[in-house]
């Protein structure tokens, strides 16, 4: 037998390297799988910080944490997820202050917390506007000192499952071509958000939701796949992320009359209502005129110079190459963008998924603890509160588990379907797929959503994946094809851009994301405190629904 893993990881975000650490830590033989090296992670991309009720800038508690987070997410979240997530928090966070975090501090020494939006207190800490950056570099840090490998450059593309239980995964090998199979005991899926969906996101080009879709592909259920989250502020035109932080800092929205709009949707909150509520007001504003070109503006000037170059130094930076535009002198013109898929991997609250021996965690997961609205600050704590639980997880389930090895059959039957794909030489090539998918994702199922445009969209997507089936790769080498694994994300986009279809129909009101003010603007308790599972059987997208799990806040009013 070849070499077994005990745990095997795919994605080195911070998520993934969390879940590895964990697992080293309980004394696993863990490996990692990542298509791009782990600090080209796009958690590397999560600018303004990281929740705990540290309690340092005021009053807080995990309790009022996960109260915001219940709220926050209009009811959708599962208490007892969130529960976890909250109260596990400022120990994690301590734990990477201890490996090296620089977070910025206080004026006392301790770790600064800048508000944030929806929530109750100054909550969230940062490392100036580079918290995810910081904290990548501190896990790989960590990695490297435990000597975890990592199979670099390697593309997971098909998870293997054998007598009912996850036993590796094939991957494409970047570097040297070739179809490669890693056995291991139990696999963590870590490999973040699927953003690429969309034309306008804040997310790398990495993120094409490849651990979502290879779970559905072994009959995960996707929960709440419905549930996109549109961050407010992305740079226009390119949606690069400007960070929540500035608005944490005091930055004003304005109209094109030079109004804060917000006073007319969230009068107590204004800028630091939660995302979605500000996201609708955006979109409201600027379909009904008072955008410029599509955008609204963000408006940091009275921050002062000093401090936008003290704390904001890396949006100050982004404006500036990417928009022609420097915060200090001038608003930066921003719009709603996708950015953060709140479903995936329908996981319980260590990681477990239905299959055996496979775990997820972060943004591929779905444990629940954001429901329909994710508050800016909880993403990266549940890469790392989360990680951790699944690497400590999957490395005590695999000292129960024999090895098992990927099978010979299940490589080469890889290795026929990627060469067929190679060798075909007359079809269309899959940026044209790719776009299309894209720019009609953000028409027909974006920030409001009506039934007709999602079921059109539908419609959209199965032509769109006919196409798929002639879809040709123009390079044939072995050395770091991406063409070709290119084209093998765009299956990945395709087959969960499908899921969120009966997802978003299925969900008849409107909650968090999920926006249709036109058939059913109202939040419905009765019918729809449900999560949406999708899973795919016999080659068919199946829709089903499973209860939200409350502990101690019943639904309430959500106003800000
Ligand atoms: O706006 C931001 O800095 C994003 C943070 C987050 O999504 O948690």
């Amino acid at each position: 037998m070849s070499k077994v893993h005990d745990v095997l990881v795919i994605g080195a975000g911070c998520a993934g390297m969390r879940a590895a650490i964990a697992a080293f830590d309980q004394g696993a033989d863990v490996a990692l799988v990542s298509k791009i090296h782990p600090v080209r992670s796009h958690s590397g991309a999560a600018e303004g910080g990281i929740n705990a009720a540290l309690g340092n800038a005021s009053e807080d508690d995990p309790e009022q944490h996960a109260f915001d987070t219940v709220k926050g997410s209009d009811w959708l979240g599962d208490q007892d997820a969130i529960e976890v997530l909250c109260t596990d928090a400022a120990a994690d966070v301590y734990e990477l202050e201890h490996w090296g975090a620089v977070f910025s501090r206080d004026e006392s020494g301790r770790i600064a917390q800048r508000p944030f939006g929806a929530a109750g207190a100054p909550r969230t800490a940062y490392a100036a506007d580079i918290t995810g950056h910081v904290l990548i570099h501190v896990l790989y840090e960590q990695v490297m000192k435990r000597g975890i490998f990592t199979y670099e450059e390697y593309f997971a593309w098909r998870l293997v499952v054998e007598e009912g239980r996850c036993v590796g995964v094939i991957c494409w090998d970047l570097l040297n071509g070739g179809v490669q199979a890693i056995s291991s005991k139990t696999v963590i899926l870590a490999t973040g958000g699927a953003g690429r969906l969309y034309v306008g996101t804040t997310n790398a080009y990495s993120c094409t939701g490849d651990g979502m879709a290879m779970a559905l592909q072994v009959g995960v259920a996707l929960k709440d796949m419905e549930m996109m989250q549109f961050h407010p502020t992305t740079l226009s035109p390119t949606g690069v992320l400007i960070t929540e932080g500035c608005r944490g800092e005091g930055a004003y929205l304005l109209n094109s009359e030079s109004e804060r709009f917000l006073k007319d949707y969230a009068p107590k909150a204004m800028e630091l209502a939660s995302r979605d509520v500000i996201s609708r007001a955006e979109q409201t504003e600027i379909d009904q005129g008072r955008g410029i070109d599509g955008d609204v503006l963000l408006d940091l000037r009275h921050l002062g110079g000093d401090r936008i170059r003290e704390r904001l130094h890396g949006t100050r930076e982004l404006s500036m190459v990417f928009a022609g535009v420097d915060p200090i002198d001038d608003p930066i013109p921003v719009r709603p963008g996708a950015h953060y898929h709140m479903g995936g991997v329908d996981t319980d609250l260590w990681g477990l998924t239905s299959v055996e021996g496979l775990y997820a965690a972060g943004e591929a997961a779905c444990v629940s603890a954001h429901g329909a609205n994710r508050l800016g600050g909880n993403a990266l704590m549940e890469t790392i509160t989360y990680g951790r639980r699944s690497g400590k997880a999957a490395s005590d389930a695999a000292r129960e588990l024999p090895a098992a090895e990927v099978s010979e059959a299940a490589r080469a039957d890889a290795g026929v379907q990627i060469k067929a794909l190679l060798d075909r030489s007359d079809g269309e090539r899959p940026h044209g797929i790719r776009d299309e998918l894209a720019q009609t994702m953000h028409e027909n199922f974006g920030v409001f959503r009506q039934e007709e445009q999602m079921l059109e969209q539908g419609r959209i997507i199965e032509r769109l994946r006919e196409r798929y089936q002639r879809v040709v790769v123009d390079d044939k080498g072995s050395t770091f094809n991406n063409d070709l694994t290119q084209a093998l994300e765009l299956e990945f986009l395709i087959d969960l851009a499908a899921c969120m279809i009966p997802a978003g129909v299925g969900r008849t009101e409107s909650r968090g994301a999920h926006a249709r003010p036109y058939d059913y603007p109202d939040r419905d308790d009765e019918n729809f405190m449900r999560h949406t599972m999708v899973t795919k059987q016999d080659g068919e997208l199946k829709l089903d629904w499973a209860p939200v799990r409350v502990t101690k806040w019943p639904p309430g009013e959500r106003t800000y």
